[in-house]
């Protein structure tokens, strides 16, 4: 059988991580199915490189025998896919088109041949990968998005929006789950967001948006998002999740990675008794800690829950006078300076904690390395994938 033949599906493996393979197959699949094109964006680098990815893993996967993962994973891929527009017809071109570019690429001299044994192995595994797809899409009867309406945006400060919007229906989520959106500005880039409250039953959602420098998405949202604005949310992931009964939790948030925290605070807070809390809030600047007020607020309500805000740098810019104050009353919080990792680890490695970190890829490795640096075991820390 064509997908239990390890070394021709390992074959497979090496070639679709290469990007002239995948150049290759973008360029026959769009010549064989025009409709295709337009549902990507004019620049394809991050997408066949993305493509590569999931397609690497999978055959890695099945080289090594192992189905139950990357069946799970290619399904939801399929629901997921809803989202872009896809229709079962493209499934049939991308295999054709796949299937050919795989031939010529490994029909080329080298190492590695197009052989029977690899065509069959081609063949056996585009089917499955397009079938389960296609299949999940198919038998999915939720929503393939969320449209809602921005009710407010407030610029939080030079580089922060907090962005309201009210869903034509509401998603069901946990707090603390990631989602795609796609703002009106940028048509089909498609960026991850955590929503920064809880479901709400009536549809009302919240996303706090850092700009990025020189990012497209975050950049149009901070700048140029506007009431009224039709947004397009996909279905939630991700598990990040306090465990009302797994001991107390260190919280530490980069700038807008308060808002998965935030929601599973603002979760916990619906309850009387909970694990006690420690969130560390940082960002650059002390104007950029743009949420204290509201955490001052859920804070002086739940003894459960401390708030050390931080900030790279002692002083504020001189734009800061130009957005929201967001000094909190005095009190509560010990403002302290420095860099998040070692602020936080000043205090040891937290190692009986829960610990949840959110916020750019950087930030989270950094802090995560100086935790496991100081004993915190890393099966007790928990952090959403560090890209898309
Ligand atoms: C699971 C998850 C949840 C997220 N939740 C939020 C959220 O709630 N709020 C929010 O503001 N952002 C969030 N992000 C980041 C967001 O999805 C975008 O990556 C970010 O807004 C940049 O998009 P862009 O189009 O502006 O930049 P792009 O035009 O895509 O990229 C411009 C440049 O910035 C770099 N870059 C991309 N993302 C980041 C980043 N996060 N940090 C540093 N450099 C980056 C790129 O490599 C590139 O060089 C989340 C990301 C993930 C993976
Ligand atoms: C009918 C076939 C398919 C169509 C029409 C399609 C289309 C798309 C589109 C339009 C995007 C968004 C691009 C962007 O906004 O930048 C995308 C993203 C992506 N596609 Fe596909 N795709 C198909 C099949 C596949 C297959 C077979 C795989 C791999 C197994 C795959 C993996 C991905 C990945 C990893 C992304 C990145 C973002 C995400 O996860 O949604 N796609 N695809």
């Amino acid at each position: 059988m064509s997908l239990e033949d390890a070394a021709a599906l390992r074959v497979l493996r090496d070639a679709v991580a290469q990007d002239p393979l995948v150049h290759r197959f973008y360029t026959r699949w769009f010549a064989l199915d025009a409709s295709v094109r337009d549902l990507f964006p004019a620049e394809m680098a991050g997408q066949r490189a993305a493509f590569a990815q999931a397609l690497r893993w999978v055959y890695g996967e099945l080289v090594e025998q192992r189905a139950a993962e990357p069946v799970a994973f290619l399904a939801q891929l399929g629901r997921d896919h809803r989202k872009y527009g896809v229709l079962p017809a493209h499934y049939g071109t991308l295999r054709r088109a796949l299937h050919a570019a795989l031939r010529d690429h490994l029909g080329q001299p080298g190492p590695a041949a197009w052989t029977a044994a690899v065509d069959a192995a081609a063949t056996a595994s585009l089917n499955l990968i397009t079938g389960v797809m296609s299949g999940a899409a198919d038998a999915e009867e939720g929503p393939a998005w969320w449209d809602g309406t921005v009710v407010e945006h407030i610029r939080a400060s030079r580089d922060l929006a907090v962005v309201r919007l009210r869903l034509d229906r509401p998603m069901d989520y946990h707090p603390g789950q990631y989602l795609t959106a796609q703002v009106p500005q940028c048509p089909r880039r498609w960026r991850y967001l955590s929503p920064a409250i809880p479901a709400d039953p009536d549809g009302l959602i919240e996303f706090h948006v850092r700009v990025v420098p020189g990012g497209l998405v975050s950049t149009a949202v901070v700048a140029e998002t506007r009431p009224g604005d039709r947004w397009r949310l996909s279905s939630p992931h991700g598990g990040l999740h306090v465990d009302r009964d797994g001991g107390d939790v260190l919280m530490v948030a980069g700038s807008t990675g308060l808002a998965p925290l935030r929601a599973l605070i603002l979760d916990l807070a619906r309850h009387a008794v909970n694990p006690r809390v420690h969130l560390f809030f940082g960002a650059r600047y002390r104007c950029e800690l743009y949420d204290l007020p509201t955490l001052w607020q859920v804070a002086a309500h739940n003894p459960w829950l401390s708030v050390s805000p931080v900030s790279e740098y002692g002083a504020d810019p001189s734009w800061a006078a130009d957005y929201p104050d967001c000094t909190p009353p005095r009190g509560l919080h010990v403002h302290q300076t420095g860099r998040l990792p070692d602020v936080v680890t000043r205090y040891g490695g937290w190692g009986d904690r829960q610990i949840l970190i959110c916020g750019g890829p950087d930030m989270v490795r950094a802090t995560r390395a100086a935790l496991i640096a100081k004993g915190a075991p890393p099966e007790r820390i928990q952090h959403d994938p560090l890209s898309g």
